[in-house]
């Protein structure tokens, strides 16, 4: 059947580099405790480089890569919930960086299932006759940090991925999904509604709950950790249903980075090995749409990937959000 392949890869990581111990100097923390309920041992913060420079960086190392004028894109679609400005998008502005002027322009809402669905969207354009689609993650998540929240803002990295993709024969399936119905577990605000007219304050229920009126991301860690464990088996083996596959037949599992426990809990549940999953949380915290996308960069660039190893994706986060896809590592990659 019709696939993809991925034939080039990128990131980008910011300079500064912040360890867990400097989160003791300015919340209630330890480099203990974010160690042994996260795995994170530090991450990497803006410097003031911007979401689109981020992404321009990781994505002209991918076309790199893949040996690919930027002229030869199709497509851009890009995944960010911190982009540098509410219009234009993220996707226009890259398209203009790169050159990029025969690429249609897309931003995609998705969280940290953000590349994830980023990639099945292309999967879709691929089918309809498009060459060449890059999709990249970018995030400035430490734009919406609370640094007085010392439960979320230990979390948090910034950084981007990018990936070059193209038609391919092999397997491929995906399974997408939301649970807007638990949207308040995560969430950070806009600007709220105002006119000169308005004689009422905001009517959108978030606003009541508690910290809901601020522009940083609210949290209930344990909730999205609950439904993390479980949601994140579940789209393993739907994809594997849909293609035809048992699970144990996955050669890599590449994860969200949200947490070392998580992803434990994930590989336990369906029995795999940790040696099947690749994690670099450690170094980069939580960068939500970009974690996948720098994963499979640092993977590509040390020779993980073979011919025709299967490949499943799954990304999860604020909405609540999912999204799993499985495909092979092209053949003539
Ligand atoms: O991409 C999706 C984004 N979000 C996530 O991935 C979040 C998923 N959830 C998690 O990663 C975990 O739930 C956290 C790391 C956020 C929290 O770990 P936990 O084991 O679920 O801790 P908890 O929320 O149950 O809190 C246990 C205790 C609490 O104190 P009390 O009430 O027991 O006295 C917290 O106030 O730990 C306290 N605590 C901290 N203590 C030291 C919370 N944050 C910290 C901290 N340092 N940074």
């Amino acid at each position: 059947m019709i696939s993809i392949k991925i034939t080039g890869t990128g990131s980008y990581l910011p300079p500064i580099v912040a360890a867990n111990s400097d989160y003791a100097d300015i919340v209630d923390t330890s480099s203990e405790w974010i160690l042994t309920r996260t795995g994170i041992e530090e991450r990497r913060l803006s410097s003031g480089e911007p979401t689109w420079y981020m992404a321009q960086k990781a994505a002209e190392q991918a076309l790199m890569s893949a040996d690919t004028d930027p002229g030869e894109l199709d497509g851009i679609i890009f995944a960010t919930i911190s982009g540098d400005y509410t219009t234009p998008s993220m996707s226009c502005v890259l398209q203009g960086k790169l050159g990029a002027k025969n690429a249609l322009t897309i931003d995609i809402n998705c969280a940290c299932a953000g590349l994830v669905y980023a990639i099945d969207i292309a999967y879709r354009y691929l089918l309809s006759g498009f060459n060449k689609i890059l999709v990249v993650g970018s995030e400035n998540l430490t734009k919406l940090a609370d640094y007085s929240d010392r439960a979320s803002c230990i979390l948090f990295g910034d950084g981007a991925g990018a990936c070059v993709l193209e038609k391919s024969e092999g397997i491929y399936s995906s399974q997408l999904g939301s649970a807007g119905d638990d949207g308040t577990a995560i969430f950070a605000r806009s600007q709220p509604p105002q006119n000169v007219f308005m004689t009422k304050g905001s009517l959108n229920e978030y606003d009541r709950l508690p910290l809901g009126n601020k522009h940083y991301i609210t949290m209930d860690g344990k909730e999205i950790y609950k439904w993390a464990t479980r949601i994140v088996p579940e789209t393993v083996r739907g994809v594997c249903q849909k293609a035809g596959i048992d699970k144990s037949e996955i050669d890599w599992l590449v994860l969200h980075q949200a947490n070392m426990r998580i992803l434990e809990a994930a590989m336990k549940n369906l029995d795999l090995p940790m040696s099947k999953t690749y994690t670099n949380l450690q170094k980069y915290g939580n960068t939500s749409g970009a974690s996948i996308g720098i994963c499979l960069d640092e993977m590509n660039r040390e020779g993980l990937f073979k011919s025709g190893q299967k490949i499943c994706l799954v990304g999860f986060g604020a909405g609540l959000i999912y999204a799993g896809v499985l495909f092979e590592w092209g053949r003539d990659n």
